[in-house]
Formats: structure tokens, sequence, C-alpha cells
């Protein structure tokens, strides 16, 4: 495959970007959320690609970075077959463009495959070479959601580490509680504390439940890690999530009126309206200050 250069690359993006109108009143800098768990089968996947698609139905422009290095199925959720992945870009191989599957109005899956595992061993040189290569998205985009694996491997936890913003999933079931609470952990540990974590509650049979489950993570994270997640909202049980995942659709789109979908709404407002909370943007926004902390936090140019 031909390398375009970065002129190249950034005008096709551009293409792509302004044939999509531009959202009112968005804050200047990428936005990078992290979805964790702890435990696998929460329902990371489908939230994060519902809650792309609920972001672009407010006028974001959202990237969505499979990283589940074992199980990635972003695309299976979505039907999509990504043929390239990051290991792509990696190498020099595709440009950004050629890997981007578009899903919707203003939503693009960016398939990790073992390039997600290749960015902890890259020299400096290749580093700041592929970082460069990311600038086609670096202030086109607003969100990139990152979807992650199970556990709390430190690849996992340098996603977390690297993010703006963490959104933790978990179920009402005490495994999950217990793992999502070992992930808050890892995460408190290799930051310092600093993070800034929002609970979701998935799968949760009201929303009582929903909030008493956020609360017992949120009360021990006060007490014995010193952080303050905030609450991010819940999903009920909904049969439409498995029915839509069974139709390789997202649920947003097989059934954009189910209850689960209104949830997956509130939830993604609830998001972006926590961020319009803060008064300035942080420092160190952006896909390319994203990537060089994931790549440091995972070891590369060592
Ligand atoms: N709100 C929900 N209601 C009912 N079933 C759900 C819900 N969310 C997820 N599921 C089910 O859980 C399965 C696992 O979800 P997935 O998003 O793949 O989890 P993870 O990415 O955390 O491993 C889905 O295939 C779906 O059948
Ligand atoms: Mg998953």
């Amino acid at each position: 495959m031909a390398i375009k250069n970065i002129r190249d690359q950034a005008m096709d993006l551009r293409r792509i970007v302004d044939s999509s109108r531009r959202p009112p009143a968005v804050r200047a800098g990428l936005r990078s959320i992290a979805v964790l768990s702890g435990k696998g089968g929460v329902g990371k996947s489908n939230l994060s690609v519902n809650l792309a698609l609920a972001m672009a139905e407010r006028g974001r422009r959202v990237v969505l970075l499979d990283a589940d290095m074992g199980m990635a199925n972003v695309d299976l959720l979505c039907g999509l077959t990504p043929g390239l992945t990051l290991a792509h870009i990696l190498r020099g191989e595709s440009a950004l463009e050629d890997i981007l599957l578009p899903l919707a109005e203003n939503v693009w899956i960016l398939p990790g495959g073992p390039g997600v595992r290749e960015l902890a061993d890259l020299d400096e040189r290749l580093l700041s070479a592929f970082i460069d290569s990311l600038s086609a998205l670096e202030g086109t985009a607003d969100v990139l959601f990152i979807d992650t694996g199970a556990g709390i491997h430190k690849s996992v936890i340098s996603f977390g580490a690297a993010a703006d913003d963490v959104l933790l999933v978990t179920t009402p079931e005490p495994t999950s509680i217990r793992d999502a609470y070992g992930a808050l952990k890892a995460l408190a540990f290799s930051t310092a504390g600093k993070v800034d974590v929002t609970v979701a509650v998935n799968m949760a049979s009201s929303f009582e439940e929903g909030q008493d489950v956020a609360e017992r993570i949120t009360a021990a994270a006060s007490r014995f890690l010193g952080l303050t997640p905030r609450y991010g909202g819940a999903v009920l049980r909904d049969e439409n999530v498995s029915l839509a995942v069974k139709k390789r659709t997202p649920l947003l789109k097989a059934f954009p009126d189910s209850e689960a979908s209104g949830q997956v709404r509130a939830m993604a407002a609830r998001i972006l309206g926590l961020e319009e909370d803060h008064a300035s943007p942080a420092p160190g926004r952006g896909i390319k200050s994203f990537f060089l902390r994931l790549a440091r936090s995972l070891g590369a140019g060592r």
C-alpha cells in the first residue's frame, strides 16, 4: 500500500470531516474517555459503541478505538469487517484515514488489533513518526472513546491512566463490583490518585439499584483510595441489547426507541454535561498527547 504524505492525509480527513456539519459550541481539544471494567462481559463494548452514537446525535465527532487485544469485537457489534488496524499505521504501511471505518454520520471505528501491543515496543523515532501520523485527527474529532479488554493488566490500566477520563462500567453482581473496585485501585496507584472516574452501572434491575451500586463503589473509593468518582447513570437490563448484538447492529440503530437506548442517551448527555462543568479545558488534551502518554506508560521509547 502506498504511503501518503502527512499533507495528503490531513486533506483527505478534512474532506471527510467537512462533509459533516461542525457541531456548535464544542470546546477545543479532543477528549479521550477510556472505558474500563475489571470483569468481562459487563457491557463495555456495547456501551462504548452506543455512547459514541449518542454523542454523535448531539453533534460530537467521535472516534472509537477498539483496544481490546483479546476479544476485539466492536466490528462484530457493528457489522463491520476491518481489514487494516492501528498496527498498519505503526509500521508506516497505512494512513489513518485508510483504517478508520465509518459507522454513522460523525462516528468512526479505529481498530486497534495487534497495534496496541506493538505500541509498547516503539523506539523514539518510530514513536514520534506515529504520533505525527495522527495529526489528521487532531482538532477534527471531539471525543475519542477507548474500548478496553477485561482484567487489570498493565496495558488496560495504561489506557485509563493516559485518557482524560475513565468510564468505569460494572453490573450489580458482586463479582463485577469487586473487579471494578480492583481496576479503580490499580488506576489510583498508577496515576497517584490523579484520575477522573465516572461510574456507569449496566444491566441494573432498577435505577435505585444502579444508584446503590455506584454509591457503594464511590464510598469505598473515597475512603480507601482518596478518589471521588462521579455517577454517570444506569442502563437497565433490556433484551433489546442482546437482540441488537445478534443483528450485528448497534442498539441505537436497531432499536432507537427502546428503553435502553433512552438510558444510553441520558448517560451520554450526563457525561458531556459533567464535562461542561469544568471551567477551562484540561491541559495536554488531544489525540497526540493521549497516544504519547499511552506509549510512555506501556514502556515505549526506553
Ligand atoms: N443492558 C443490557 N441488558 C441486557 N443485556 C446486556 C446489556 N448490556 C450488555 N448485555 C449483554 O452482555 C453481553 C456482553 O456485552 P459486551 O458489551 O460484549 O461486554 P464487554 O465488552 O464488557 O465484555 C452482550 O452481548 C449482551 O448480550
Ligand atoms: Mg468488550
